[in-house]
């Protein structure tokens, strides 16, 4: 059977120049990757810290297939839940300095999965976003079926008055990423924590970003503002600077024991490989000692940065190793990313919905692995 509105949608799609296809890359996601049989400078991968293919981290992985095989084919709350899931969830709660942690078969599912169990749509609780929020933050509050209030991105003064106005639910969930994923800022967290505590509100902050670049050994941003205390639940992925898979959450044991009871992305699904969990746990080493790494894509991110400015472009209030360069108009960012994949350069066009129509950009996302002349290249390539 062919169906028939699937041809329709995908010509409204493209009409508006929002057509997403993919590219079939063939290597590891390094500061050069190759696509399609060509090579490119890539500036569109979470690896910041150039652990993917890490020789260790992958020795780790293949000695546990012998003890575990590749998956535990079970989810947790049945068969699935394997020593090493616990030694992984353990080292994780140490790091981010909380009582226990969860771990979830993807970052994603991790968002969707803690929210929407934690909430639900009885009268007396909401959820406070930023507006700048995730997809799968948002997802996990639209499927909790609660209340939501969006304030202004990163605006405290915005924060406040949605608490305000919010004051008669009993609990209120405040939810912000700590660097947001599109635009490379931060999230002000010791007046965001201060207005948490101040308004009785639980907080939770998405960590995906900062964790492993920002930071004491790479704790994070909460860890770097010196609030980690003052944030109530904490989300991270292995996905990015960890190059992994997986999601976990840290925070009470109480919220632990909760999750396991009531978070269906965590109950209905087979846990987390043990090869992850294995990589994980070598990856944490390695993480922990990687000053060198995060001193080096801090200070290509700022260099690419006053680069860029200097040429005129607009990078929003990025301080981080994402740089937006905001185009204005989806043609234009369609155009550009052409041009930069002629050159040799691999830094897709992020488009709406992602971001909002007249932010179409450029995103660029260094890893430490990155070169001054790397740098320099793209410099050129925008002059
Ligand atoms: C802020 C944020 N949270 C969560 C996720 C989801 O993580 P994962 O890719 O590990 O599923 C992403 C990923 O792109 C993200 O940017």
């Amino acid at each position: 059977m062919t169906i028939a509105f699937l041809s329709e949608k995908l010509s409204e799609i493209k009409e508006s120049g929002l057509l997403r296809t993919l590219h079939r890359v063939q290597s590891a996601p390094f500061a050069k990757i190759k696509v399609d049989g060509k090579e490119f400078i890539n500036f569109s991968s979470n690896n910041y810290l150039d652990l993917a293919g890490n020789r260790e981290i992958y020795k780790s992985a293949i000695s546990i297939v012998e003890q575990y095989g590749f998956t535990s084919a079970s989810s947790r709350v049945l068969s699935g839940n394997l020593s090493i899931h616990e030694e992984l969830e353990s080292k994780l709660a140490e790091f981010k300095n909380k009582e226990a942690c969860l771990v979830f078969p993807s970052g994603y599912q991790t968002n969707v999965g803690v929210i929407s169990a934690l909430m639900t749509n009885e009268a007396e609780s909401c959820i406070i976003m930023d507006k700048l929020n995730h997809a799968s933050l948002w997802d996990g509050a639209k499927l909790s079926g609660s209340r939501i209030f969006a304030y202004e991105h990163c605006d405290m003064n915005s924060l406040e008055k949605v608490l305000i106005r919010t004051s008669k639910y009993k609990i209120k969930l405040v939810i912000t990423e700590s660097i947001f994923s599109m635009d490379g800022d931060f999230t002000p967290l010791k007046d965001f924590t201060w207005l948490c505590q101040k308004y009785n509100a639980i907080s939770i902050l998405d960590e995906a970003h900062s964790t492993g670049v920002f930071g004491k050994e790479g704790r994070g941003l909460a860890d770097y503002f010196g609030v980690e205390n003052k944030i109530d639940i904490s989300i991270g992925t292995l996905s990015k600077s960890f190059a992994l898979q997986g999601g976990f959450v840290c925070g009470s044991k109480e919220l632990v024991d909760f999750l396991i009871n009531k978070s269906r992305a965590f109950i209905y699904t087979t846990a987390i490989s043990p090869v992850i969990c294995a990589a994980a746990l070598k990856a944490f080493e390695i993480v922990e000692k990687s000053d060198e790494k995060r001193h080096n894509l801090i200070n290509l991110s700022k260099t690419l940065k006053i680069k860029l400015n200097a040429l005129g472009f607009d990078t929003l209030k990025t301080q981080s190793q994402i740089i937006p360069i905001v185009t204005n108009t989806i043609g234009n960012t369609e155009e550009i990313a052409k041009n930069l994949l002629e050159e040799g350069i691999y830094a897709p066009a992020i488009k709406p919905p992602t971001v909002p129509k007249e932010q179409a950009r450029i995103r660029i996302s260094l890893i430490s692995g990155h070169t001054l002349s790397d740098i320099e290249r793209l410099i050129t390539v925008f002059k």
